[in-house]
Formats: C-alpha cells, sequence, structure tokens
C-alpha cells in the first residue's frame, strides 16, 4: 500500500538548497509542502479526536555528518497496537513506515535535530462518535526540534488534581489524540500554579507518570517506576532506560506502584520521553529533593541517554536508524 503512494510526490526530492523554512510533510500517499498539507473541517479526527500518534526524535551528529533516527521501528510498533485499540489497520507494515520516514527526513534535509509525528487518524467527514466503520488517513510531519522541558539543572513538579485517563474510561496505552486534552488539563495547572511540570495521580491514587513523560524514582539504591498496568504510557525512552541502568550502572529496575509521598522523600527522580528526554527533578509539591541538585545516577543515566541517541555509543546503534 505505501510503496505505490509513497513514491508519489508534488515536490522536486530535497536539494541542500531547499528552503529549510518550509518543511515537507507526508499526507495519504504524497510528499507536500506542510503550509498545504491540510484537512476538512468535518474530518472524524478533528471533532472527535479519534487519531492515533506518535513523536519521534531523530538526533544530529555534527562530528559524523549523521542524523539518527530513534528507535523508528518500535514507535511504528507502536502506533500500529494504537491503531489495533481504535479499529484501524496499521498504515503499513513496520519496516515500510520505517523507510518512508527516513525517505521524508532525507527530503527535509535536516542537519539538525528533528522532531518527526506520524498520525493515523479517522478521515470520515461526517457526524456520528463511534470508532468502526471509518475511512482513515494517515500523515506523517516533520520539523526542526530542540529542547522541550529542561535536561540540565532540574525543574520543579506539582502534583496535580486531575487524574490519568484509566484502562476503564480512555486507554493510556494507546497514544490516542483525544485523550492529550486529559495531558493538556495536568500541564496547565502545573504550570498556572507556578511548577515546570505536571505529575499525575492514576484513579487509584498511585503515581502515574508526567503530562507526556514516564517517571523514575530512585530509593534505597533501587531504580523504582510504576508498571504498566498504572495507566501509562508504554514509553519508549523508559525502556531505554531500563537497558542502560542495567548495561551502564548495573542497576536493576523495579517496576511497582509508587504513592504520592515516597516522592517527597525519593533520592532522586526524573521524567523521560522522546520529547523531555531525561529531565531531573529537583521539585515535587514545595519539596526539594537531593538540596536541589541532580542526583549522581539521574547524572550518569542522562549522560548515557544522550550519548547513546547521538550515535556516540556502539552498544546502542541497534536504536538508530541513519537517515544519511
Ligand atoms: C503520556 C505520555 N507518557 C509517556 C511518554 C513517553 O513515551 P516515549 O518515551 O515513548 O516518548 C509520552 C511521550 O510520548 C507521553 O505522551
Amino acid at each position: 500500500m505505501l510503496t505505490e503512494d509513497a513514491s508519489r510526490t508534488s515536490s522536486p526530492a530535497a536539494t541542500s538548497q531547499r528552503d529549510t523554512s518550509a518543511p515537507i510533510c507526508y499526507l495519504n500517499g504524497e510528499f507536500l509542502p506542510l503550509a498545504d498539507a491540510n484537512v476538512n473541517i468535518m474530518t472524524h479526527a478533528f471533532m472527535y479526536g479519534t487519531g492515533v500518534f506518535e513523536g519521534i526524535r531523530a538526533y544530529w551528529n555534527a562530528d559524523q555528518g549523521q542524523l539518527y533516527g530513534l528507535r523508528l521501528a518500535e514507535h511504528f510498533q507502536r502506533i500500529s497496537d494504537s491503531c489495533r485499540i481504535l479499529y484501524m489497520d496499521p498504515p503499513g507494515a513496520v519496516d515500510e513506515l520505517v523507510a518512508l520516514t527516513v525517505d521524508l527526513l532525507r527530503r527535509n534535509d535536516f542537519h539538525e535535530d528533528a522532531y518527526v509525528r506520524p498520525s493515523v487518524y479517522k478521515s470520515t467527514q461526517a457526524i456520528g462518535v463511534r470508532l468502526h466503520n471509518l475511512e482513515q488517513g494517515f500523515y506523517i510531519l516533520a520539523i526542526p526540534f530542540g529542547d522541550y522541558i529542561d535536561t540540565t539543572h532540574g525543574i520543579r513538579t506539582q502534583t496535580v488534581s486531575w487524574r490519568r485517563v484509566s484502562d476503564q474510561s480512555l486507554p493510556a496505552r494507546a497514544k490516542i489524540v483525544g485523550a492529550y486534552v486529559n495531558s493538556a488539563f495536568a500541564k496547565t495547572e502545573a504550570q498556572l500554579v507556578g511548577a515546570d511540570e505536571a505529575i499525575v495521580l492514576a484513579s487509584d491514587g498511585h503515581v502515574s507518570e508526567g503530562s507526556a513523560e514516564n517517571l523514575f524514582m530512585v530509593r534505597r539504591g533501587e531504580l523504582v517506576t510504576p508498571p504498566v498496568t498504572d495507566d501509562i504510557l508504554e514509553g519508549i525512552t523508559r525502556a531505554g532506560i531500563i537497558e542502560i541502568a542495567d548495561r551502564e550502572l548495573g542497576l536493576r529496575v523495579v517496576e511497582r506502584s509508587i504513592d504520592r509521598t515516597e516522592l517527597y522523600i525519593a533520592d532522586e527522580l526524573f521524567l523521560c520521553g522522546t520529547g523531555a528526554q531525561v529531565s531531573p527533578v529537583t521539585e515535587v509539591d514545595h519539596h526539594v529533593l537531593g538540596g536541589g541538585q541532580v542526583g549522581p545516577i539521574t547524572r550518569r543515566l542522562s549522560e548515557a541517554y544522550f550519548d547513546a541517541v547521538r550515535g556516540r555509543l556502539p552498544a546502542y546503534r541497534h536504536w538508530l536508524t541513519p537517515v544519511y
């Protein structure tokens, strides 16, 4: 399905002279300027939030003159799973979708960090809320992208009054467009009271995650993170941190429920995700952690993570797809 459509293009192949302020995206079989990639306001996903998406990073390594797509196969596997949950067909095989993304990044000729957002959405133009028997569309957009939140000094977090969507109402393990209103409520509440980021509890009161990040706590020498059954997105960065903790630090990760007040007495705390990368937390609900300094385990995990994603650690080359 992809191979035929993906060969069509409305713009010539990228050259190094291309205007990088006008990104090229992929929409339903065509490559076209982002400014021309529009959908009708009656599109089901626009009216009801019935789409799924991924947030992916590509990291530029200036020394190697290379752009690396990070964990592309894992992201396309997850969007395929999200599609199944929302009664949609995955838009292609995982390896086809990876190849399409590499093609798109090449056409954009990025020589800087980039963000890639594929989305499969209900494209039928009709009133009527349901998930079945609807047409679907597919786009991938790619734009230059830097840091999303601070990754060096430690951020201030606030446990918010909103609860994370639950598997009984809106599954958190699928990356559903409409569910991000829950994340937006959380982030806004945290920022309006002066914090940088939200900590969101599951409906049973246990810690779930940040507004768009998974959470890790260091306590009594253990690295602890909520299990996938505590209404979290099954994060790809989370899986990477578990791999790094084991290989680089010999640290076993315990997946168990976390109480809110455990965060107040944690030795270290950090959030992680594609956007957030590794973001140390030095304050929760006005409790200062580690004297306000980034802790040693967070620091080592973070350094290894950034080396891995930029292609500086051979042991993590399997995470990366070179674009050029
Ligand atoms: C709600 C939520 N949790 C966690 C994450 C982290 O997931 P990943 O590391 O796969 O980006 C994200 C980011 O995509 C998210 O939106």
